[in-house]
């Protein structure tokens, strides 16, 4: 029945004239964002501030409420977690209700006694983002906030030493800002979240004393002084990706800003489970952005004191999890290489093939699969794809010859990401047999419990060297491609192995944001007529210095495209020649689906034009 098909996969490289490139540029994906759903009546009390508020007639400060939540705190008697929003250039206190009511819901949901008052700083919508005098003003006016926001926690069984900042665009750099104060207890903030936030320099240049901020707040948390004041504090900042053309992603990256082992920089479009562009306003209400930002605060949350934890290190793992590295498992703190014991009644069943597939309806007894990896002569590495919901689902173990079976084996956790679309539970682990120890009885086994309901697992072992291609990037029509890709008349043509699941092409040379491809997999035919929603085949531009992973899913025989522009630089201090180091350039992964063979295109821009367009984004002003 599983008729082998003829998979070909053939590159395209064609030069598009000058009037297309526009259109390469505008035409992103629609907006990915849902929107987050409000239940009740949103309420914004305003608190009185008392002494200090009439040095800040325009600005005030506000809680978040709904419904019965409303009422109850509105004698200001708390005893939750303190998050202060702070909205950004000309942005609305209003903005506080995503995460406000997000935290809600999840409170509500939660198994431990343990929710969020959200405060927001009403700002006046002033232009912070064009006037560096207001940004002076604001960060006083949040400081005095957050003495008050502390005071209202003083019956509280175990009150917050320290508020959770939140800030928009500019509230971001206002919430960095704090720390520059003379008079500033730096234990009063140890979690720093922004959405957005030109965080390396202001995105217009023609207010001087918007620079002298920046200067005065950027040099305290380079200076040897901040840094050691700065050592409890943790900042993640997100960047929207292609569709904010306000603030660059580049511009949000905290490099050189805050120590490497205290900050996450990413953009949405990386983020697992968010994997969309946010342009500017939409970071603020995107609701996978809402939710994954709501469920980091919570599991940063230390159960002995229902605060969020004063371990650093421990949120930061937290933070890496859900916005860099999510596999899926809830347990982000056990280690990989952990044993891991295994059912013996359990059914096993030794899986021989270099490609196959399976699906299930519903599995009524604990099943292994069992995939041997020394095989193929050439074979060095394998893939495996599933949505089994399970936690440790694959792991490796040596069985020996007579035997069908290990009793226990070795998590390969760590190996395992979420791949798109959202709510699809599609994840992969891609293992090179080097990155382990393999001898000629290891096994690669899936754990399959009892009860799992439609599932489906693809595996593929293969030989890097087939699938590993490399695309010296031209700019030009005599385009080199190395091997086993061909080149005739323009156009590439390369014939590959029967169901193959992954391709990654290797981007050499593809080092700065002016050059723009458009990847586009074509299928030429598919086995089946039908398929569930969430089968078909996934793009990735994998980008290993700067978390900035794009990602397009297409369903089962449709197209699939992908732009392929940078949104940073290749920092200089990585390797140059690709000789050395393919890992250090970014990737063209392609998880295709086995039943369809297809053909890959790219479609290259001219390269001047698009730096000039670039260059208009980066001087606005
Ligand atoms: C691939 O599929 C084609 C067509 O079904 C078949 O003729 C060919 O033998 C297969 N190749 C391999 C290596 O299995
Ligand atoms: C897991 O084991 C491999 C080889 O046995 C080793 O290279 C790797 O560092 C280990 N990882 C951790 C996190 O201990
Ligand atoms: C593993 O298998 C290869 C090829 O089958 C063989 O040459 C080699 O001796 C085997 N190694 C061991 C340790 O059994
Ligand atoms: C797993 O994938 C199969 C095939 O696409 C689908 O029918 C099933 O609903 C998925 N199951 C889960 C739990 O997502």
């Amino acid at each position: 029945m599983a008729a082998p098909i003829a998979l070909s996969v053939s590159v395209f490289i064609i030069s598009i004239v000058a009037y297309g490139i526009h259109d390469l540029l505008t035409n992103f994906e629609d907006n990915g964002c849902e929107m987050t759903y409000m239940f009740e009546y949103p309420e914004y009390q305003k608190i009185d501030i008392g002494d200090g508020q009439e040095k800040y007639p325009n600005y005030a400060l506000h809680i978040y409420g709904e419904g019965v939540y409303a009422n109850r705190i509105r004698n200001l008697q708390l005893n939750g977690i303190p998050v202060l929003f702070i909205p950004g250039n000309s942005g609305s206190h209003k903005q506080v209700r995503s995460l406000g009511s997000v935290a809600l819901r999840m409170a509500e949901r939660s198994r431990i006694k343990v929710h969020f008052n959200y405060f927001v700083v009403d700002i006046n919508e002033e232009l912070s983002g064009l006037y560096g005098g207001v940004l002076k003003k604001q960060t006083e006016f949040v400081h005095l906030c957050l003495q008050k926001i502390l005071n209202f926690y003083k019956n509280a069984k175990n009150p917050p030493s320290s508020v959770v900042l939140v800030g928009h665009s500019m509230g971001g750099i206002v919430a960095r800002g704090l720390f520059a104060l003379p008079d500033f207890d730096s234990a009063m903030v140890n979690t720093i979240i922004t959405q957005a936030t030109p965080h390396q320099k202001p995105v217009v240049s023609f207010d001087e004393d918007l620079h002298n901020y920046y200067k005065r707040v950027n040099g305290f948390w380079r200076s040897e002084g901040g840094q050691a004041d700065l050592r409890h504090v943790t900042v993640v900042s997100t960047g929207g990706g292609h569709r904010d053309v306000q603030v660059r992603y580049a511009l949000t990256r905290l490099d050189g800003i805050v120590a490497a082992n205290r900050a996450i920089s990413a953009s949405t479009t990386s983020i697992p489970k968010s994997w969309v562009s946010t342009d500017h306003r939409c970071s603020v209400w995107c609701r996978q952005m809402v939710l994954i930002t709501q469920r980091a605060l919570f599991d940063v949350v230390d159960p002995r004191t229902n605060q969020i934890s004063e371990d650093a290190d421990f949120r930061m793992k937290v933070f890496k999890h859900h916005f860099q590295s999510n596999n899926a498992l809830p347990n982000y703190l056990t280690h990989a290489n952990d044993s891991i014991k295994l059912d013996p009644k359990a059914q096993w069943e030794i899986k021989g093939e270099r490609s196959w597939t399976f699906m299930n309806r519903k599995i009524t007894k604990n099943m292994y699969f069992a995939v041997p990896l020394r095989v193929e002569e050439a074979s060095d590495s394998i893939i495996v794809l599933s949505n089994l919901t399970n936690p440790e689902w694959l792991c490796y173990c040596d069985i020996p010859v007579g035997k069908t079976s290990c009793e226990t084996c070795t998590s390969l956790s760590t190996h395992i990401r979420l791949l798109p679309p959202l709510y699809s539970n599609t994840k992969f682990a891609r293992i090179s047999f080097r990155d382990f120890e393999v001898a000629n009885d290891t096994h690669i086994v899936i754990s399959i419990p009892a009860g799992q309901r439609k599932i489906s697992i693809t595996s593929d072992r293969y030989n890097s060297d087939e699938r590993h291609l490399v695309y010296h990037l031209p700019n030009s029509w005599d385009s080199v491609i190395s091997y086993p890709i061909s080149a005739t008349d323009g156009a590439a043509m390369l014939r590959i192995q029967n169901q193959s699941v992954f391709y990654s092409l290797h981007l050499a040379g593809l080092a700065l944001p002016t050059t723009a491809y458009k990847a586009l997999i074509i299928p030429l035919g598919c086995r089946r007529h039908s398929a569930e929603s969430n089968e078909g085949s996934i793009l990735r531009l994998n980008v290993p210095w700067s978390n900035e992973e794009t990602y397009s899913f297409s369903s089962y025989g449709k197209m699939a495209s992908l732009m392929i522009k940078l949104q940073t630089p290749r920092p200089l201090s990585l390797a140059w020649d690709w000789h050395l180091d393919d890992s250090v350039e970014p990737h063209l992964e392609m998880f295709l689906h086995p039943y369809c063979h297809y053909q890959l295109r790219l479609l290259a821009s001219a390269p001047d034009s698009l730096g000039q367009k670039y260059l208009e984004w980066d001087c606005p002003g």
